[in-house]
């Protein structure tokens, strides 16, 4: 997984003391693996270590190098005698490590490791006193660009871009936490013909510049409907609005300005939604790229790639029967020379070495063709396995009740603000039901019910495999059982409950208690835990945020496993200082997969 780093093994079957995957136990296991396979097979030094968490009964990770190595030295006079054989000696040739406890070999070969409990209980409690970024992933790459949400001006902004903008969100946090510098890009659609006769019947409207305000104009969406029928119900109107776009492009202060306040009003409105969501980005609109353009194309026409095809300009494509438009007929440029700006300023001015872009699956064939296009023209490497890499994350719809796509009843569209504060409200009515409304302050109810009813959209959307399209609906999300925000918020709030009516200086105890994993639950509780790096990796490698809910489901799983066994009582046992620690530890892994989805943590219900 690591472009950057350059393995540094130097004597045989040792492994170098560095600080490089240290939350990552399967990491850290494959470098032991990597070193044993060298000296196993000296002659094949290219061999990746295979090595997965299996949960099986015979160990807790697998190594499952022995078949593919085998498969390559038999009949060159290998002193093996078939695959079993190199498992033993993979396995013989492990340099000793505190990690495990023991190896077996099973079947073909299967190299199975049990993890040393007393290992496991160390690395938890070092997590507790230096806290979960040393569980970090190591970083694929140094800088990224996750271009996300990217609404369109004046156009209504829906619930397509919602999922786009919790998923990607999601994703930049996972690089973000692996210390990876990311761009987020906000890639508004802030140009094009549509503002010719926006522009227009805005001056028709208002005739002083001063008097346009986002109050005057009041729904961004039905202006831009008003001016659309007016557009194609009057010629006049028509003629003039496309004069506007000559005018507008041609930089003519007027149209420049209404163009600028137009986009200004959109951005208030995209805001309102942003900040709830506490989703941070930064907008370059395809505006922003507008410049860049003719120097691209050229030097893409210079390289020979620009063809003429039907009077446009073009970019044929291997496998695709139809080209990528670069040049229009009429000379202008659309989303698909932005498109291509982009990513080369991207990569060239920017430096990242990972663009990933968020939208809907109907986005797909373009962004094929624009990585393609990107491939001819030698800016990215051919395949998909090295950097600097271009990923689309695609995702489904969103559909409502009748299994068609979401809308709710009175408007076409759904608007985002208003599902938000349906999911909030709905969230305060359950805790005004519940008695919190003499319990706890305003402040605390709002914070709350913001807290669960947001999470509550973004975990519904996480949850699944974002190719899926999946319903959206608020009884189902708001649920406190199942595998919902809900139920895991209160997860965590009665965990750090017990904690609390512990009576403990938790941060104390850190230091001076000491972590055992003697029952089963209790191992199976530090096994999940320690497996949250290697899922982060797993879940921003693939690009897949359901990795991640569903290990945070399991985790809350496995701690009620634990918790509710009378066999693991917490308080009043013995070992009750470790009991609460492996709480802490629960508590302080839920809350960092809270935060890498976006969601805010509840500490009390
Ligand atoms: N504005 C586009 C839309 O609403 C999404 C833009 C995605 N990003 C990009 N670089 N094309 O469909």
């Amino acid at each position: 997984a690591s472009a950057t780093k350059t393995r540094s093994i130097t004597t045989m079957a040792t492994v170098t003391e560095e600080e490089e995957c240290m939350g990552n136990v399967k990491a850290q296991l494959a470098k032991l693996f990597e070193a044993s396979l060298r000296v196993t097979i000296p002659n094949e030094p290219d061999v990746e270590p295979l090595v997965a968490a299996c949960g099986g009964k015979f160990g807790d990770y697998q190594c499952n190098n022995a078949m593919g190595l085998w498969s390559k030295i038999k009949g060159k006079g290998t002193q093996f005698r078939g695959p079993p054989a190199v498992g033993e000696a993979i396995k013989n040739n492990l340099p000793s490590s505190e990690m495990i406890e023991s190896c077996s070999v099973a079947g073909p070969g299967f190299v199975n490791v049990v993890l040393s409990k007393n290992w496991m209980a160390k690395s938890i409690q070092k997590m507790l006193i230096e806290g979960i970024d040393t569980w970090a992933p190591m970083p694929p790459v140094k800088t990224a660009v996750v271009d996300f949400s990217s609404p369109n001006v004046a156009k209504e902004m829906h619930v397509g871009h919602l999922r786009s903008t919790i998923i990607g969100d999601t994703l930049a946090r996972m690089l973000e936490f692996s210390k990876v510098e990311v761009l987020r890009r906000n890639h508004v659609g802030d140009w094009g013909t549509q503002f010719g006769m926006l522009i227009e019947f805005l001056f028709e409207k208002f005739p002083n510049f001063e008097d346009i305000t986002e109050a005057a104009i009041g729904d961004l969406q039905a202006f831009y409907k008003a001016s659309k029928q007016r557009f194609d119900a009057d010629p006049a109107f028509k003629q003039r609005a496309q004069q506007a776009v000559v005018r507008l492009q041609g930089g003519e202060d007027k149209y420049r300005r209404a163009w600028a306040k137009i986009c200004e009003i959109s951005r208030t409105e995209f805001h309102k939604v942003y900040q709830r969501l506490a989703v941070h980005l930064e907008e370059k609109g395809e505006s922003f790229y507008n410049p860049y353009i003719p120097g691209v194309i050229d030097a893409l026409t210079k390289q020979g790639l620009v063809e003429e095809s039907q009077g446009a300009r073009v970019i044929f494509i291997e496998g695709i029967n139809i080209p990528l438009i670069v040049v229009k007929s009429d000379g202008g440029f659309n989303y698909a020379s932005t498109d291509m700006t982009a990513l080369w300023y991207r990569l060239n001015e920017e430096k990242a070495e990972w663009i990933i872009y968020v939208t809907d699956v109907g986005q797909q064939q373009h962004f094929d063709m624009v990585f393609k296009a990107a491939k001819r023209a030698g800016w990215l490497p051919q395949g998909d396995s090295s950097y600097p890499k271009a990923s689309h994350v695609s995702f489904g719809l969103v559909l409502g009740e009748d299994g068609k796509r979401f809308r709710t009843r009175n408007t076409e569209v759904v608007r985002l603000v208003d599902l938000l504060d349906e999911a909030k409200s709905r969230s305060k009515a359950v805790l005004i039901e519940r008695g919190k409304g003499e319990e706890w302050t305003e402040e605390e109810i709002e914070s709350t019910a913001e807290a669960v009813g947001y999470g509550a959209v973004k975990y519904a959307d996480l949850k699944n495999n974002r190719l899926t399209n999946y319903t959206f609906n608020f009884d189902q999300m708001l649920n406190d059982k199942g595998n919902t925000a809900v139920y895991l918020l209160y997860a965590h709030a009665r965990i750090c409950s017990i904690i609390r009516k512990s009576g403990t200086d938790i941060e104390e105890l850190k230091n001076k208690g000491t972590v055992v994993l003697g029952h089963k639950d209790e191992r199976d509780l530090g096994l999940h835990l320690l497996q949250f790096a290697e899922v982060v990796e797993e879940a921003f490698t693939n690009l897949l945020p359901n990795v991640l809910c569903d290990y945070l489901y399991n985790l809350s799983e496995i701690f009620s496993k634990f918790y509710s066994n009378p066999e693991c009582k917490v308080i009043g046992s013995d070992v009750e200082t470790s009991r609460l620690l492996l709480c802490e530890a629960t508590a302080v892994v839920m809350r960092k997969c809270f935060n890498l989805l976006g969601i805010t943590p509840i500490y009390k219900i």
